[in-house]
């Protein structure tokens, strides 16, 4: 048995190294002395916090949604069952996992049931309540109606349709009492909407040190490399897109703008290496042609030429935390879309406006990346732990 104390120091020093960041830690992953830190889940229990009726943190608008404290942890207990998969394997936290930035950090696009890989990067989840429109191409509005596209996705969750999803569920013990506890309705397909949505809603994450500079008035909370990346960040146009405004900053301006990504993607060499482990990678002795699901962007939605490989601008908090960058998760690394925008982007004759080849110095160059690296919200880490304050694969409503 553990004690207590064991417990309360696990956690403390669990928050403070390394519960928010990337997955396992890999250095001399490849050796065969490799010792990983990575933690029994009983030692990692959670802790639950309020999420609702919270103020407004710094440098977010208002939202305009009211949350349901019963809805909400529903909605948490659901986002973590894998039963919500059509054989109970993924949930809706294997790709969205709370200590990677509700992103996954280990690959450039999710795996769904059955080993299915998903065409596109897994969005972080934070401040999702401000999106006017959701995925990439913003084929949906609304986080309720959302849920169905990973939940009936034929490489993601994989449900034939919806009464399944809700049938399986009525089957689990527990579940139709809990929903009858918050809905009049009881277990619905749209109440599972509601339920989801209202935890997703509450994945608010401001109050960055940039925040308590720029609109706290704080002086010393930027450092002057960091203050410096933000004049860089001004300067070279970023924010052109990435929008900051007088008042809040959601660092887009749901805007879809070609970046060029797409024509690099559909144009890739084709693969000379492979990767078979972290950080270890083989020659091909014949370059291979790897399958992709093409991927036009806005165009797909709209079925317009001109929209073709648009993607729609992501917010830019926390980003230090949700590595691989962009729609396909090309970029591995925060150094390397700055490489990407400071050569102009790719050669796709289609490319905004915006983006041309920029002219910085290494010393500005590491302003913007400090900067960059600023903007996570100060409950990434409060997040991620009550997350983890959910009884996961099963328990409380033990089928
Ligand atoms: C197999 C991995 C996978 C699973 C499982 C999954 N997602 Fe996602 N999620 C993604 C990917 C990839 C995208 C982006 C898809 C796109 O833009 O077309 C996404 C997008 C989203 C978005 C839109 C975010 C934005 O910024 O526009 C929300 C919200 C979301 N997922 C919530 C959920 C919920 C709720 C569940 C469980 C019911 C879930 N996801 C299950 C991979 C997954
Ligand atoms: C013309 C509008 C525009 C400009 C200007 C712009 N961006 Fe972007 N940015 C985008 C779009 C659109 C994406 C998503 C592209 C994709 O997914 O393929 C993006 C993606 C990113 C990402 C990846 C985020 C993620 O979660 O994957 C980062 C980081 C980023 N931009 C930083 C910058 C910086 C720094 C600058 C200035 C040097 C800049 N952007 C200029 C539109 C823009």
């Amino acid at each position: 048995m553990l004690t207590l104390r064991v417990i309360h120091t696990h956690l403390l020093l669990w928050l403070l190294a390394g519960a928010v960041g990337s997955g396992d830690y890999r250095e001399g992953y490849d050796r065969k002395d490799f010792e990983t830190r990575s933690e029994a889940l009983d030692l990692t229990p959670g802790i639950p916090i309020q999420l609702t009726d919270r103020a407004t943190p710094l440098g977010l608008p208002p939202s305009v949604h009211s949350i349901d404290e019963k809805a909400l942890a529903l909605g948490r207990e659901l986002f973590f069952d894998r039963r919500l998969s059509v054989n109970g394997t993924v949930s809706c936290g294997m790709c969205h996992i709370p200590e990677q930035g509700f992103t996954q950090n280990e690959l450039a696009t999710p795996v769904g049931v059955e080993g299915r890989s998903v065409k596109r990067n897994a969005p972080a989840l934070y401040n999702v309540v401000y999106l006017p429109e959701l995925f990439f191409d913003g084929r949906e509005t609304s986080l309720e109606q959302q849920i169905w596209a990973p939940l009936l996705a034929i490489n993601e969750m994989a449900n034939p349709d919806q009464g399944s999803v809700v049938r399986r569920l009525a089957g689990i013990r527990g579940y139709a009492d809990a929903f009858a506890e918050v809905y009049a309705d009881g277990l619905t397909a749209d109440n599972l909407g509601d339920a989801l949505a209202s935890y997703q809603r509450a994945l608010v994450s401001g109050n960055s040190r940039f925040d308590r500079w720029f609109f706290g008035g704080e002086a010393n909370a930027l450092n002057e490399l960091e203050q410096q990346g933000f004049r860089v960040f001004r300067e070279q146009g970023c924010a052109a897109c990435h929008a900051v405004g007088r008042e809040a900053a959601l660092f887009t301006d749901h805007g879809y703008y070609n970046t060029g990504i797409g024509y690099q993607a559909a144009n890739r060499e084709r693969t000379r290496s492979m990767q078979i482990a972290p950080g270890v990678t083989i020659p091909l002795a014949e370059p291979v042609e790897v399958e992709r699901e093409s991927d036009d962007g806005l165009a797909e939605r709209t079925g317009r030429d001109r929209d073709r490989w648009r993607y729609r601008v992501p917010s830019l908090r926390n980003v230090a935390l949700t590595a691989p960058y962009m729609h396909d998760g090309s970029l591995p690394t925060l150094a390397a879309v700055i490489d990407y925008y400071e050569r102009g982007g790719s050669a796709d004759p289609q490319l905004d406006a915006w983006i041309l080849p920029l002219d910085m110095d290494e010393q500005e160059r590491r302003a913007l990346l400090g900067f960059l690296a600023a903007l996570n919200g100060d409950n990434v880490a409060a997040l991620a732990a009550d997350a983890r304050s959910v009884q996961i694969g099963d328990t409380t409503h033990g089928g």
